[in-house]
């Protein structure tokens, strides 16, 4: 398969809507796109990605009145959150319509629900006349893209099209928060903040951090692996811990953070953010450009967990699992 590089989105809703595969960027990562009516374009996106079949996909509508396409109920926590945040970044779980096909929501009877902000995404969402299923546009496990380079490089020959704009703004996920619950639960943290859901439906919790069987089935998304680059990620909370380990900053490492690293190192790629909202935009392509030059560490510095920060942190968590962390 040719995967064509496109602006024109009436181009990109024609092929959608034949049931194939097109990437789009959103505010904030570019999202693969799917009719989320078509059981087989759902069934040619799992495996573009080379997704397990028992994460669920959220559903991309053009406006809060669609959500009677997708969803059999709208819980007003739900209703209050897509009110004060969308279009933006987050993602309501809701109870699932009949018309949804069973593989965009991995068998689960609720269904993830989200209004993109990005003017292009909502055009396209428009255009197709259909509800777009639309997962991070990175093959599973590697971190997700905020430029359509990224996309390409992950996705080429296995994809339809890309449909071509700017780097994306926010550069981690939306939050997703499930409403079919009697107090709101929030599983993924992202553009939204656990304090400004708050601030909306005040009993809003965050989801434990020990991961239960409950939670499990749940949110399957957590029992992935994810946002790792090829690389060996190895978080850091100040410079000051990476002095001690001398000669190993110079074999083949990058070096992330909101501080200047230690003077004596030598680090084959180096990216000083000069805020956190800079340190998330930046954050994923970081990843990806240790991979390009072929590095074996990234030194990450954590970042504070104020703002969008809370979601950078999340990610810099994940993307370091299961290896070792300093301090
Ligand atoms: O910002 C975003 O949300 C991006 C853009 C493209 O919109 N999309 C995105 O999709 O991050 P994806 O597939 O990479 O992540 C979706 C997350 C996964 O953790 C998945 O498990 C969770 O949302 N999710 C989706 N539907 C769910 C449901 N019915 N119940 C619980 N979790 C759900
Ligand atoms: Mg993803």
């Amino acid at each position: 398969m040719k995967t064509e590089i496109i602006e024109d989105v009436a181009i990109a809703a024609e092929i959608l809507q034949r049931g194939g595969l097109v990437a789009f960027p959103t505010e904030t990562v570019y999202g693969l796109g799917a009719d989320a009516t078509n059981a087989a374009a759902i069934e040619r996106l799992f495996v573009a990605k080379g997704r397990p079949s028992n994460n669920p996909l959220i559903v991309h509508l053009a406006c809060l009145t669609d959500w009677t396409r997708v969803a059999s109920e709208l819980p007003g926590a739900a209703k209050q959150f897509m009110e004060a945040f969308a279009p933006g970044p987050i993602s309501v779980v809701i109870p699932k319509a009949a018309g949804i096909p069973n593989s965009v929501t991995a068998g689960l009877s609720t269904v993830g629900v989200r209004i993109p902000a990005h003017p292009l995404a909502r055009q396209l969402i428009s255009v197709c006349g259909v509800p777009l299923a639309a997962p991070s546009a990175n093959r599973s496990g590697r971190p997700s893209c905020t430029t359509w380079q990224s996309v390409l490089e992950d996705l080429d020959g296995r994809i339809d099209a890309i449909l071509r704009s700017a780097p994306c703004a926010i550069g981690v996920e939306s939050s997703v928060v499930d409403c079919t619950t009697p107090d709101p639960v929030l599983l993924r943290v992202g553009g939204v903040t656990l304090q400004q859901l708050q601030r909306v439906v005040p009993a809003t919790r965050q989801v434990a951090s020990e991961t239960s069987a409950t939670q499990v089935a749940r949110s399957p998304g957590l029992l992935h692996r994810h946002y790792q680059p090829a690389a060996e990620v190895l978080l850091f909370s100040a410079v000051e811990e990476l002095k001690t380990l001398d000669q190993a900053l110079t074999h083949k490492a990058a070096y992330l953070g909101l501080q200047l690293p230690p003077r004596n190192a030598l680090f084959e790629l180096t990216h000083v953010f000069p805020s956190t909202e800079a340190y998330a935009t930046g954050y994923y392509e970081a990843l990806r450009a240790t991979d390009r030059l072929g590095l074996l560490r990234v030194y990450v510095q954590a970042s504070p967990v104020a703002g969008i920060g809370g979601a950078l942190r999340d990610r810099q968590n994940r993307s370091a699992e299961t290896r070792p962390r300093l301090g």
